[in-house]
């Protein structure tokens, strides 16, 4: 059903001046957990509202708070576009008022994006969006008494701690929403139904979410309008492309100290994520196969120079195998059945899905847990090897810290514009996925590249008018 977008902002402007994860599966058990309304001092942002405080957080420990406020701060030195989109933001208040739950990532970067809604106006209340990949001192300093700000989020919950922190996210009836893989999307359908009525709409962060909330819409069952921040050109290019190229090999680096340099990296999928990690696997010295099931992405990746095989016909060549193809299933018994002996198995998918844990839990006759951190070792009938990765889940999470912080600053500018421009719609959006305005992205890639004081040319009067007229001929 259409509904009507209100509420007043200043559209996605000029402004002045100046982080995808997998789903949550069992952890290693609810960590000790501290309800808290009270801690000491504020992050950035204004003068606390005793009034505007949430509902009370639930994180593991309010004394962390000094230590992620530290955290938060070397973050925002890296986020230009989203500290002047704060700036902005505090100037226009083109969130006051409204309620907005998120569901993402509880980090450092993150934790600029949600001070800069609430400097925009907004109560946020926030959860993770993966146990594994919480900071607890993050969640801490987010959580302090006064800030405006509720944190559902405490490292290594379980699944029915980590579903019940959404549901106490969107417990006070959100008018907006950021996702970033469709729980909390998902969970607001079905367990919350009664809640839908009230939200103009929500912004999804990343692949795997944008592709349930199309199955949504296709079924009928969206109940409100998404924009898909993840489609951005420019999202698509920072973060899936150069985020996860980086920080994916990154996880693999600090689980297992290898050298990539001579390995056969076998990449899984060459999508935006796909692309960035193989290009970055053969920069440091790998031979990287890909495997594919579309042919134009595996034409693109046999004309990049890169060798395209079907799985079966990877699986004994590959020293480290990487999923990123958003599907399941993708590494099998049967591949791992004729893997070399200390074979690597990693994923940078968002959802824990890729690489069938439970296949080599059967296939196994001896497990460690943790040879090293990160690290699971499955000892195999024959003898042979071979080492999971963060369990299986999205590896530069886990094993690392996700995306740089100047990585986020692109993906959490265009999702804090894009959720300005949904509080702003002037009339009713249809309940469905939606793409972000090409302004926005525009916006976005400018001032990134002002940031890092690059410049470009602009059309002259001439090459406009001559872009413009179909009169005109050579
Ligand atoms: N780890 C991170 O930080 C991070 C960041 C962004 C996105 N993601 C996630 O990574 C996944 C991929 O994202 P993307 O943006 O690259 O998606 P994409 O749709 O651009 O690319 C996925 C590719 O996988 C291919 N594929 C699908 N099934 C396959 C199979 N069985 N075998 C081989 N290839 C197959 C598709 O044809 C496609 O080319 C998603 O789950 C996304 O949510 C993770």
């Amino acid at each position: 059903m259409p509904r009507s977008g209100p509420a007043p902002l200043q559209g996605s402007g000029p402004a002045p001046g100046r982080q995808s994860g997998a789903a949550p599966g069992p952890g290693s058990g609810p960590a000790p957990g501290r309800e808290s309304d009270t801690a000491p001092g504020l992050g950035s942002g204004p003068a606390p509202d005793p009034e505007s405080a949430g509902p009370r957080s639930d994180i593991a420990d309010p004394g962390l708070a000094e230590a992620g406020d530290a955290r938060i701060d070397w973050a925002r030195c890296a986020m230009p576009v989203l500290g002047l989109v704060a700036e902005r933001f505090a100037a226009e208040q083109p969130l006051r008022g409204l309620t907005v739950a998120a569901c993402l990532h509880v980090t450092a970067e993150s934790a600029v994006l949600i001070r800069a809604l609430r400097d925009g106006g907004a109560r946020v209340l926030l959860a993770a969006s993966n146990p594994l990949s919480t900071q607890d001192d993050t969640a801490a300093a987010l959580a302090q008494a006064g800030s405006g700000i509720s944190v559902f989020a405490r490292a290594g919950v379980d699944r029915e701690t980590y579903y019940a922190h959404i549901r106490r996210a969107v417990e006070p009836g959100p008018d907006l929403v950021i996702d970033d893989g469709g729980d909390l999307v998902n969970t607001l359908h079905q367990d919350c139904p009664g809640l839908l009525a009230t939200v103009r709409g929500g912004c999804e962060s990343t692949t795997s979410g944008v592709i349930r909330l199309r199955q949504m819409a296709a079924a009928g069952a969206l109940a409100f309008p998404v924009v898909a921040v993840n489609d951005t050109a420019a999202k698509r290019m920072v973060d899936n492309g150069c985020g996860t190229g980086q920080s994916v090999i990154d996880g693999i680096l600090r689980a297992t100290n290898t050298l990539l340099a001579g390995k056969t990296v076998v990449v899984a999928g060459f999508g935006a994520c796909g692309q960035g990690i193989a290009s970055r696997a053969r920069g440091l010295g790998a031979q990287v196969i890909v495997t594919e099931i579309d042919p134009v992405r595996a034409l693109d990746a046999v004309l990049q120079g890169f060798r395209v095989l079907p799985m079966l016909a990877a699986a004994p060549l590959g020293e480290i195998f990487v999923t990123a193809t958003g599907s399941r299933d993708v590494i099998t018994g049967e591949h791992m059945a004729v893997m070399r002996d200390g074979a690597m198995l990693a994923n940078a998918g968002h959802f824990d899905v890729e690489v069938d844990v439970r296949a080599l839990d059967r296939l196994a006759i001896g497990v460690h847990p943790e040879v090293r951190p990160h690290a699971g070792e499955y000892v195999l009938a024959d003898g042979r090897r071979l080492l999971l990765l963060a369990e299986g889940r999205v590896v530069n999470l886990v094993a690392a810290e996700g995306h740089p912080a100047a990585v986020m600053d692109v993906s959490f500018g265009l999702q804090a514009l894009a959720l300005a421009w949904l509080a702003a719609a002037p009339g009713p959006l249809a309940d469905r996925v939606h793409e972000v305005p090409g302004s926005i992205d525009a916006e976005v890639a400018r001032l990134k590249l002002a940031s890092l004081g690059a410049q470009i040319d602009t059309l002259t009067a001439d090459q406009r008018e001559y872009l413009a007229s179909w009169r005109q001929g050579s």
